[in-house]
């Protein structure tokens, strides 16, 4: 079980220091997200273990992790099923020089789950997929452009999306002014790049929704215009996939896009992600046609084993149990709770939960009801020190009423600090630098 007996005084970090990773690892890790200047100072540089919704640094000082490996571990760490099937491959061997038998159960799954898929094709991370479904979409349409939701912060680590980002040293203009952005929930927006593109537009892609639903029927609009404009339509899953619905956002909200890419969430953690999509499309990539051959995705380590049977035994237990029920009801309790706690404190004009309730989101406002790094790391950072780690919200299957109640608790009390952090300024009370946006030009 959580040992929540910090003492007020323990900064975990000071025990490990991260210089030595630092001088090896670009970035000191391998998501920009997990990096030092996402956390605050107190916060463990380092993770040794997890199990359930607990993980624990090498000096046996355990958090409860609201963090989940970035929103794709949804069972929970080491989680029984999951794990035994991922080792029992192992036992088999992870990769062999033809395809292996559980590629197509796993892609016969998906199929029979997600609407738009008729083909699938596995990879390793997010990345890989989203740039894999604008390459065959400019394929599909011979076009050169994308339109792609700036509202969404993330797509790919690829030229065409990072180079539209505040970080885009390396990435050549040519290739960031071939994406076009467009607003959520604002079809007008998106008509007036096809307009200014005629004939011009391969793809769309954006995600079905964030912490806003889609409004006035508008994935259906984005449909209906991809169909007009013979673009093609693609959700980025990523997030949403088995999350939302077990069948994907695009079930919930009944839009098919052309295609779609999944990744964290399908195989609790394990590296595994899939374009799914129409067969006339999908199809470039095979070897049975007589059209020009588009190179899709093809790698060493896509199809490892292992990873596809911990992906298999993740959805044969999505299937089995509420997973995606119990993940919407825990976080709407710790969204209620959160609210409460602002409100007795007296900070519910500058601290608020909301979101969807299967991926909370919270406000840290200052007085004049701007958004405040310096007092979200001080909510943060006394929320370590009561072992929480809440940089942003994953409930999973792990996640039950002890670990909700208890991080109910500790954000109260990490809301009295907030309270005086917002009274006479959060300076005093911070260790250490606020958090920094990821995207940024400079450090
Ligand atoms: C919506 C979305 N798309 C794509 C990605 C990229 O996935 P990956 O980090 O596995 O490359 C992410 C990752 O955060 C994401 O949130």
């Amino acid at each position: 079980m959580t040992n929540l007996n910090l003492s007020n005084n323990a900064f975990p970090n000071e025990i490990d220091d991260s210089s030595e990773t630092h001088r090896l690892i670009p970035g000191g890790a391998h998501t920009y997200s997990k990096g030092d200047d996402q956390f605050p100072y107190v916060a463990p540089r380092y993770l040794e273990k997890g199990d359930g919704a607990t993980v624990w640094d090498r000096h046996g000082q355990s958090f409860i992790d609201w963090t989940m490996g970035l929103r794709s571990v949804l069972l929970g760490h080491n989680f029984a099923p999951v794990s035994e099937a991922a080792i029992a491959q192992i036992g088999r061997g992870t990769n062999f020089g033809r395809p292996s038998y559980i590629e197509t159960e796993l892609a016969a799954e998906l199929v029979e789950l997600i609407p738009c898929a008729e083909m699938v094709k596995f990879s390793k991370d997010g990345s890989t997929t989203t740039t894999a479904a604008i390459k065959l979409a400019r394929a599909f349409t011979s076009r050169r452009y994308v339109a792609y939701c700036s509202d969404n912060p993330f797509f790919s680590y690829d030229d065409w999306f990072i180079g539209t980002t505040a970080c885009n040293a390396g990435v050549p203009q040519e290739h960031s002014d071939l994406s076009l952005p467009f607003s959520f929930n604002d079809i007008e927006s998106l008509e007036a790049q096809f307009a200014a593109h005629p004939n011009d537009i391969a793809a769309v892609i954006l995600e079905p929704c964030m912490s806003e639903a889609p409004k006035d029927d508008f994935l259906k609009k984005v449909r209906a215009l991809c169909d007009r404009e013979g673009a093609c339509m693609i959700l980025d899953e990523m997030i949403t996939g088995f999350r939302w619905h077990l069948s994907g956002a695009q079930k919930m909200y009944d839009v098919t896009p052309d295609l779609a890419t999944f990744g964290k969430g399908m195989a609790n953690g394990f590296s595994v992600s899939a374009l799914v999509g129409r067969r006339e499309i999908m199809e470039l990539g095979g070897i049975n046609h007589d059209k020009l051959r588009v190179f899709l995705i093809s790698t060493t380590h896509g199809a490892e084993n292992h990873g596809l049977a911990a992906a298999l035994a993740s959805i044969q237990f999505f299937k089995a149990n509420p997973v995606v029920d119990h993940i919407w009801n825990i976080g709407q309790q710790l969204i209620d709770g959160m609210n409460i706690a602002a409100k007795e404190l007296g900070v519910a004009n500058s601290f608020s939960a909301g979101g969807f309730p299967c991926r909370p989101e919270y406000k840290c406002l200052d007085k004049d009801g701007v958004p405040s790094a310096g007092l979200r790391t001080l909510f943060l950072q006394e929320l370590v020190r009561e072992g929480v780690l809440l940089n942003y919200i994953t409930p999973s299957w792990s996640h039950g009423d002890a670990e909700l109640n208890a991080t109910i608790e500790a954000v109260r009390k990490a809301l009295v600090i907030y309270a005086q952090g917002l009274e006479d300024g959060w300076k005093n009370l911070l260790i250490g630098d606020p958090v920094k946006p990821v995207f940024r030009a400079f450090n």
